[in-house]
Order: C-alpha cells, then structure tokens, then sequence
C-alpha cells in the first residue's frame, strides 16, 4: 500500500505540533509496510508572507493529488488586520471548499486518565465517546451574497445561510454510515423553530432516515438545547450531526469535555476518501514558540488519516493506545497537566508516543 501526504505545517503552534506528528506516522506506516511520501507546502500566514496568498497554487494542486493532507493551523495577529478576504483563514476555507471536503469528523472520546482534566464532573465524562459530524463545504460559511455594504448611509453586514438538498442529503448518508459502526443513534442540530434553512435541513435528513436508515435512531435537537445538552449530559449522545457553523460552535464545546482542545483530532473527507486531517485547536499564538503545544490532538488527526483514507484501522488503533498508554503513564502537556508531576514539552511528549507504539 502507498500514500502521498501533503504536509501543511501553517502558522503558530501548527509548525510545532505537525512535524511531532509526522514522525509518529511515518513510523506506524514503515512497521506496517505503507509506503507514505511526503511533501511539505505553504498556507495561512506564513504563505502570505512568502507569496502574497493564503492558498498558492502550487499548495492547491499538490493538494488535489495528495490522498492526505495533514494540517496544523493557520493565522495570527500578524495577519488580523487584513481584509477578510485575504486572511489565512481563507486558505483553509478555500482548500475544504476545493477538494470537496463535506464531512467532518470531530471525535470526542475521553481518554480514562484525563477526567480530571475535565471541566465536568468525572462521573459526566467517563467514557465518553461522541462523535461530531460537522458539515463542511456549505451553510453560511460559504453562502452568497455576503459582504458589508451600504444603505441609507448607514453600513449593513450580512452574510446567507443556504443548504442545497443534495448537501444535506450526501451529510445525513455520512452521519447514518458512522452510526452503523458505532452506537446507531444519531441527533441531527439545528434551529429549526426559526431558521427555514434548517428546517429544511431537518426535513431532509428525516426524508433520508426514512427512506434509506429507519434502522438508526434518528432524534432532532434545537442548537441552544444542544450547546446546554452537550455541558449537561454529553453521554446521551452518539452522532451529531449538524450545519457548518453550528458544528464549529459545538465542537469547541464538545472539545473541552475531553480536558483540552489539545486532545481533538478531526478529519475532513471528500466523496473518494480523500481527506484533510487536523487538529482542531487553532493557533495558540500565545505559545507558539515555546514547545508547550500538545501534539497528541494532531497526532491522533494522522490516526484518523490511517483509518479513513488509508482503510488501516489497525494503524489508527496503534497510535490510540499508544497515546492512551502515555497518558495512563502520567505523561502530560501543560494544558493537561492537572496534578502530574510529569509535564513535558511538545517534542518531549511525542518523543513518548513514539516509544510506546
Ligand atoms: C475550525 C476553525 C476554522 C473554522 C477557522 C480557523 C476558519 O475554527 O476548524 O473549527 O471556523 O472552520
Ligand atoms: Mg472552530
């Protein structure tokens, strides 16, 4: 088996947290026969930079023949007062948007030693294991027309929700797969008591169950109930699926359950298996630099890219006890740290990934 991997470091802790990454994949892949090649581009800050655009051309095309793109993050205050039109950020937009990335996955999965870390009650989190189907390539994120204008000589922002059927239909299909291979119950989100948008979104996706999934658990939750839901009693759910911005908002959320948004790995898939694979967490301009990051987030992205482009599940499976056993070892990152006597830097702790695999 073979892969090319495109490696997007980007800005901020993105440059410390992916090479660490990198070292834990390609080990799995050499012990299990894959051969990955790499190649490294340019995006977010650091691309504008050096040539004036967030995504080059040369980044997009290596993209588009790449099976993986592993990611970091990208943008920072160096770059916050460009239009929004020419911030890192848009780099990103523009390669999920490109490469037909709709489904993003967002784990939640609590590893045992970290319920401390937690900021809910252990007895809330134990065992936790959600998972967040985020759509990714639609809704208002992308919707036109969008922009700032005036009227009445006065200056009017605005920007459009829109969901065509085929995306919500193609998200839905994604969100009932996975169900079948986890718990079978999946929680569409939307706020369908004021937005048409979603309750056409929610219409969809119950046309879908009916017709295709009636053997899952189908249940719809209003976005504000979810948010309070998911800091409540987050073990109710399995799968959630919701719209583009309503996933960001809750995936953050769904993140801290887990001790860290250092932990939260996620994938972004396109139709053939294709897919992006980052951390979730941003940044961290105000760590960058000092080896304090957390790779384990970015880490377990490359475990994903194992089991959802690459069809190795036993990889992914490997480098998830290997991260379970470091932490079961006391092993922690400053924003994990709790109580452990053990804090580690970002290349010290996948240092000790590595050993355990
Ligand atoms: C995320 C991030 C991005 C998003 C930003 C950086 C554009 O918050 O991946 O959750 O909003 O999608
Ligand atoms: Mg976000």
């Amino acid at each position: 088996m073979s892969g090319k991997v495109l490696v997007l470091p980007g800005d901020g802790i993105g440059v410390e947290v992916v090479p660490v990454a990198l070292t834990v994949m390609s080990k799995v892949a050499k012990d299990a026969g894959i051969d990955l090649h790499f190649e490294e581009g340019l995006i977010g800050g650091v691309a504008i930079d050096r040539s004036g655009t967030p995504l080059p051309e040369a980044t997009l095309n290596a993209a588009r023949s790449a099976d993986i793109v592993l990611f970091g993050g990208v943008g920072g205050p160096k770059w916050d007062h460009l239009p929004m039109s020419g911030r890192p950020e848009r780099g990103l937009l523009r390669l999920r948007a490109e490469l037909g990335l709709f489904a993003n996955l967002r784990p939640a999965l609590l590893f045992a030693p970290l319920a401390a870390a937690s900021s809910l009650k252990p007895e809330l989190v134990a065992d936790l294991d959600i998972l967040i189907l985020r759509e990714l390539t639609g809704g208002i994120y992308f919707g036109e027309p969008r922009g700032v204008r005036e009227e009445n000589g006065e200056k009017v922002g605005f920007n459009t929700d829109i969901y065509r059927e085929h995306e919500i239909e193609r998200i839905a299909r994604v969100a009932f797969q996975l169900a079948e291979r986890r718990n079978r119950r999946v929680c569409s989100v939307d706020k369908a008591n004021v937005l048409e948008v979603t309750q056409f979104w929610r219409d969809v996706v119950t046309r879908v169950h009916q017709e295709e999934f009636a053997h899952i658990e189908l249940s719809h939750m209003y976005v504000d109930n979810a948010g309070m839901q998911l800091v409540r009693a987050p073990k109710q759910f399995d799968v959630i699926v919701t719209g583009n911005m309503f996933g960001d908002i809750l995936s953050d959320v769904a993140a801290m359950l887990t001790g860290s948004l250092g932990m939260l790995p996620s994938a972004s898939l396109g139709a053939t298996g294709h897919g992006l694979f980052e951390p979730v967490h941003g940044t961290a301009p105000d760590i960058a630099g000092k080896n304090f990051a957390n790779p384990l987030a970015t880490i377990l992205s490359a475990a994903m890219a194992f089991r959802y482009t690459l069809n190795a599940g036993a990889c992914a499976d490997q480098i998830e006890r290997a991260v379970g056993r470091v932490l079961a070892d006391g092993v922690r990152t400053r924003d994990i740290a709790g109580d452990s006597r053990n804090v580690v830097g970002t290349r010290e702790m996948g240092e000790a990934v590595l050993a355990a695999l």
